[in-house]
């Protein structure tokens, strides 16, 4: 796909967000409010040029055959505001590292090749159920980092949040200061996602999902 529209990219798709079905908040008078997602640093590699695939497949880069070298995940949630109200038409940015710790930012990618067959990044337009779904691989460590994926929310011009998502249980999450800088135990619960085997898949493919709790309300 050369550039489709986030529109297009969204049909594309639709159809495998059942994968990231779940159980939802309940809005109404006596809903209680949800945390919010505690902010995380954007760091340094969000693409400094956007690749031309920008959909929210990273495992296949335009109509390639060879896919992205990793472990196939199926990443998805929703995006609420702290009523537990769907965030319609926002949208979710990811970006991470290949298999080997390469990003697709160019001064990350000068130091050593990188997998061509990655995107590195994706977007993806919230549904009227504030849903959003990737195909990307599980994230790895590199030099300094615990394995992570990053995100940034945006609705029209507003960047609602930007963030980062880690692994249940990962041994180097203890040791990465920016995953230790979320003091709070329910918060540093609520960006550490289980990435757990989808049974009866005979290549190993993974779902993880990640909910994200924006502090505002915009219209619509
Ligand atoms: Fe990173």
């Amino acid at each position: 796909m050369g550039s489709p529209s986030i529109l297009t990219e969204r049909r594309r798709f639709i159809a495998t967000l059942a994968l990231g079905a779940s159980a939802f908040a309940v809005r109404g008078a006596f809903a209680e409010q949800l945390a919010r997602t505690p902010a995380q640093t954007e760091g340094p590699f969000y693409p400094d040029r956007l690749p031309l695939d920008t959909d929210n497949d990273l495992i296949v880069v335009n109509n390639d055959i060879t896919p992205a070298v990793g472990e196939i995940t199926h990443l998805s949630g929703r995006i609420l505001d702290e009523t537990g109200a769907a965030i319609r038409n926002a949208v979710v940015e990811i970006w991470q590292c290949d298999h080997d710790g390469v990003y697709i930012h160019s001064a990350d990618a000068s130091r050593k090749p990188r997998d061509r067959n990655f995107q590195g990044y994706g977007r993806f337009l919230t549904d009227s159920s504030g849903a959003y779904y990737f195909r990307t691989i599980k994230p790895v460590p590199y030099p300094g980092r615990t394995p992570h994926i990053h995100f940034k929310v945006t609705k029209g011009r507003r960047e609602l949040l930007t963030t980062q998502c880690y692994i249940k249980g990962h041994v180097g999450n203890p040791q990465d200061s920016i995953w230790k800088a979320v003091t709070d135990a329910r918060a540093r619960e609520s960006i550490t996602i289980d990435f757990a085997p989808i049974s009866g898949s005979p290549i190993g493919e993974l779902a993880a999902k990640f909910d994200i709790v924006v502090g505002s309300t915009p219209a619509g």
